[in-house]
């Protein structure tokens, strides 16, 4: 079973076929980086109009690269939420003509259930198989949540996730990319900071653990982007972080000496503290989670478990610990046609009526 699968839910159009959910044939993503950079983030209405002028070469390499024309494709998979609304709709509409015209199934996709399938996807071409259940901890720019994944009782193949923790503020990658911001670094952050952390001591800076009362399994990281935000003010980091700025006013530099140049140990500790704190919350919320459940693996996913100091320190894990590789770990639409394939199964296909959900939730 053919199966394309498109992702606009943030600033990538993405598109990709895999087959019954264990073989990636293609897997192409255009991203609007360049474009975003220089208001620092993602400009909602921009995103909207770059989907537009993407998505149809985006799709025609995908099928290219997959070696397959439009007729050959058994379904569509689509990312239905969350995310923005724009950009959303325009896979979305773009899927549901696509089906039309070919007389194909749609089927819709939660993108954090994407990402998680990323892992599953990629674990069952090396032809293994993750152990259920399993706790899913989904850390991007617009998310982070801790999930026990089990298999579905009702419906052959599928997942059930139950919802463990979700962060109270900012999402991880948002903390990052903030965090890189405020230090005068370019868009995103989270690459930077995972490049620059090992050049710094971490126990130079102290900086304070989220203390929340509630559920012990959600996550926060305003205090933690607060904290270093006092610690700029107090040590007079003006001058440097204006010179930053000006060397990142068109984009992040390819080479890592110049950006070294420009940080000066106190900062590159400041950030190795950061990134140490960030791995420490989500560590922390991972072990407590595995306390009170029966879980046989930890999947770590979302654009987050790029980083490379996080993918260390989990690895020391006594569970079985997967994460995606990196081309898999940020937004992709492989995950999404992975996602979709036991639904397939299932026929659980999409109604002509589906709409996009900006803020649509898994559980
Ligand atoms: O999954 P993703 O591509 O998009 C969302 O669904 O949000 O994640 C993007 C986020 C950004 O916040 C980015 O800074 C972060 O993932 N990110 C990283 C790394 N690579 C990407 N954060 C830390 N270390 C990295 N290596
Ligand atoms: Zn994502």
């Amino acid at each position: 079973m053919h199966i394309l699968g498109i992702e606009t839910s943030c600033d990538e159009t993405a598109a990709a076929v895999v087959d019954d959910g264990n073989r990636l044939r293609s897997n192409v993503v255009a991203s609007q980086l360049a474009t975003h950079y220089r208001y620092g983030g993602v400009v909602p209405e921009i995103a909207s109009r770059e989907h537009l002028r993407a998505i149809v070469p985006v799709i025609r390499q995908a099928l290219v690269e997959a070696g397959l024309t439009y007729r050959e494709l058994d379904a569509v998979a689509v990312t239905q939420g969350p995310g923005l609304v724009g950009s959303l709709l325009v896979g979305l509409t773009f899927a549901k003509g696509l089906t039309f015209s070919l007389g194909i199934p749609l089927i819709a996709v939660n993108h954090i259930e994407g990402h998680i399938h990323a892992v599953f996807l990629e674990e069952k071409q090396r032809g293994g198989d993750i152990e259920l259940p399993a706790l899913a901890l989904v850390v991007s720019g617009g998310h982070s949540h801790l999930f026990l994944v089990e298999r579905s009782a009702e419906e052959e193949g599928l997942c059930r996730y139950r919802l463990l923790g979700k962060t109270r503020d900012d999402a991880a990658g948002e903390a990052f990319d903030k965090v890189a911001k405020l230090l005068g670094f370019g868009y995103p952050g989270g690459p930077l900071i995972d490049k620059l952390a090992p050049y710094g001591d971490p126990s130079k800076v102290t900086l304070p653990f989220s203390r929340m009362k509630g559920n012990p399994l959600d996550l926060s990281f305003s205090g933690l982007k607060t904290a270093v935000l006092r610690y700029v003010r107090a040590s007079d980091m003006e001058e440097e972080i204006s010179h930053r700025k000006r060397l990142f006013v068109e984009g992040c530099p390819a080479a890592l000496e110049p950006i070294l140049d420009v940080t000066p140990q106190g900062t590159r500790d400041l950030i190795a503290a950061f990134q140490a704190m960030v791995i420490e919350e989500l560590m922390r919320r991972a072990r407590k989670a595995a306390e009170g459940v029966d879980v046989r693996s930890l999947i770590v996913a979302g654009g987050v478990a790029a980083n490379s100091g996080l993918r260390k320190a989990f690895a020391a894990n006594p569970l079985p610990v997967y994460f995606p590789t990196l081309g898999l770990s940020t937004d992709n639409a492989a995950m999404i046609a992975a996602a979709a394939f036991p639904r397939l199964q299932q026929r659980l296909f999409a109604p002509d009526t589906i709409a996009a959900k900006p803020s649509l939730v898994l559980a």
